[in-house]
């Protein structure tokens, strides 16, 4: 089929940077993002690029070159599912929070409101893609949706997961390491593959069928994940020992069996992927009776959630067993740096800790919105929203933020945290002035020279 508009539901975090580099790489191609929430929309629309909805190093010069050409924004979703020959579903697929599978399981709710919309909507034959993360078998729902609701209208349904990574998502897009499309139809995939062929070398784009794909996806999430949590699992071990897991991570990482990449002990890892698809991935294995596979994946989170909690943990017992009154100082908000996005974030869950605690914490980040931050915390309903925002302070000046704190917490790899004025930083502290540095990205010998009680994971 040729397509010459393309129809993604869903403005967000993948939709967004997706669909405006296949705009710019595909002149020809109208492409059209629609969303339910019409603020996003507006905010895509905003004349001021620094007001996009989502904060990607590259997006905004990308949007400004598209935008109104060949890249629109707009809430009519039916008209944009009925001009166009292919959609992209790229909508929000947390975690469910209610019901069977709840904490595990993927919430489809939003995935198959598409669906049928889609089925509601066509008029002519149309390639639906499912771009969102999503349960193996999911393509297979949307399927039958499809078909049993659409009419006569023909619908081919392809499984074409989104790698990016957040922060380094208009980079991943331009150079990806592949691009996978699993389908039934090889006319649809090619469809697809043609799209993508305009900045892709062909052998970088993987055909498989529709449940590789899916399962693919979840695959390399967990994969990565689990990278992580097993690095992070050194770093304790490292902390009473005398070794030091940046030295041990590059030893392991020079073994080309192994790589360098992913290696960097943390203070966890944060965003809407990794505990996602691996809550994802242990509950499809315990929904076929796969119990060891099911705990196997399920150990990485067990580990993340631990060492968040003893990061926040050995803040209390080396600020003398108690933190109640005193201010915490809090640089970065986001998940990771050079993204505006919260989900997940360590920030949130150390924060929390630390405010049962009863200490004030004074929180900057260069691009989380203060609101984001209330409502993040709100969240997780351990507090009115009155005691957390009594609790917490939110400053659009780290000095202000770090202004008579008895300590600092770096949730965020920031790369400005490193150029900071150190000394002043420490003059305007209480003393002893204390870091805990969750990125590992301060130089140790020099914060102790300053005079800080400096420690940072896993040395
Ligand atoms: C991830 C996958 O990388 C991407 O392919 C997929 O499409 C979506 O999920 P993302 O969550 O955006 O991307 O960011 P990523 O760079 O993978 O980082 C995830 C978390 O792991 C962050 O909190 C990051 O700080 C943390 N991390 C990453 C570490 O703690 N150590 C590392 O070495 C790498
Ligand atoms: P992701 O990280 O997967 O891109 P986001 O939450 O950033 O997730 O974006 C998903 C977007 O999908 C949101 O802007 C949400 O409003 C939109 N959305 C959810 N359901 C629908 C729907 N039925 N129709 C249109 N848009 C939807």
């Amino acid at each position: 089929m040729k397509i010459n508009k393309i129809c993604c539901i869903g403005a967000g975090y993948v939709g967004g940077p997706t669909m405006a580099v296949i705009a710019k790489m595909n002149p020809n191609i109208q492409v059209t993002i629609v969303d339910i929430n019409p603020e996003r929309i507006a905010a895509w629309n905003d004349e001021d690029l620094s007001k996009l909805p989502v904060y990607e190093p590259g997006l905004a010069d990308i949007v400004a070159e598209t935008r109104g050409k060949n890249l629109f924004f707009s809430t009519e979703i039916d008209k944009g599912i009925d001009e166009a020959e292919m959609i992209f579903i790229s909508v929000n697929t947390p975690t469910k929070t209610y019901g069977k599978g709840k904490g595990m399981a993927a919430d489809l709710k939003y995935v198959e409101l598409c669906a049928r919309n889609i089925a509601d909507v066509a008029k002519s034959d149309k390639i639906v893609v499912e771009k969102s993360t999503l349960p193996v078998r999911t393509a297979q729902a949307i399927k039958s949706i499809l078909h049993n609701v659409g009419g006569d209208v023909n619908f081919q349904i392809l499984s074409n997961p989104e790698f990016l990574a957040e922060g380094t998502a208009v980079e991943d897009l331009l150079k990806p390491d592949r691009v996978l499309i699993g389908g039934e139809s090889e006319g649809a995939i090619e469809s697809l593959a043609k799209i993508y062929g305009s900045w892709v070398p062909d052998n970088q784009i993987l055909r498989t069928n529709v449940w590789s794909s899916e399962l693919s996806k979840l695959t390399a999430n967990a994969f990565l994940a689990q990278r992580i949590s097993s690095i992070n699992a050194i770093s304790e071990l490292c902390e009473h020992t005398e070794a030091d897991v940046t030295e041990v991570a590059r030893a392991i990482g020079m073994d080309s069996r192994i790589g360098p990449k992913f290696l960097n002990a943390s203070i966890g890892f944060g965003g809407s992927c990794f505990q996602k698809d691996i809550l994802n991935l242990v509950y499809i294995a315990r929904s076929y009776n796969l119990q060891a596979v099911a705990d196997y994946w399920e150990q990485v989170i067990i580990l993340n959630d631990h060492q968040k909690r003893r990061f926040s943990d050995k803040m209390i017992s080396t600020l003398y067993n108690t933190v109640s009154g005193k201010k915490i100082g809090m640089l970065g908000w986001a998940f990771k740096k050079d993204t505006n996005d919260t989900r997940e974030s360590a920030a949130i869950y150390v924060t929390d800790h630390l405010l049962n605690e009863q200490a004030e914490v004074a929180v900057y980040d260069p691009k989380v919105r203060k609101s984001q931050m209330y409502t993040d915390l709100n969240y997780l309903n351990t507090r009115s929203e009155e005691e957390n925002e009594a609790l917490m302070t939110v400053h659009n000046d780290p000095y202000e933020a770090l202004k008579d704190t008895h300590a600092i917490a770096i949730m965020t790899e920031w790369d400005e945290f490193k150029s900071y004025d150190w000394q002043k930083i420490y003059d305007i502290m209480k003393k002893p002035a204390f870091i805990f540095d969750g990125r590992n990205i301060l130089d140790k010998k020099e914060m102790n020279k300053i005079g800080f009680e400096y420690s940072s994971i896993g040395k």
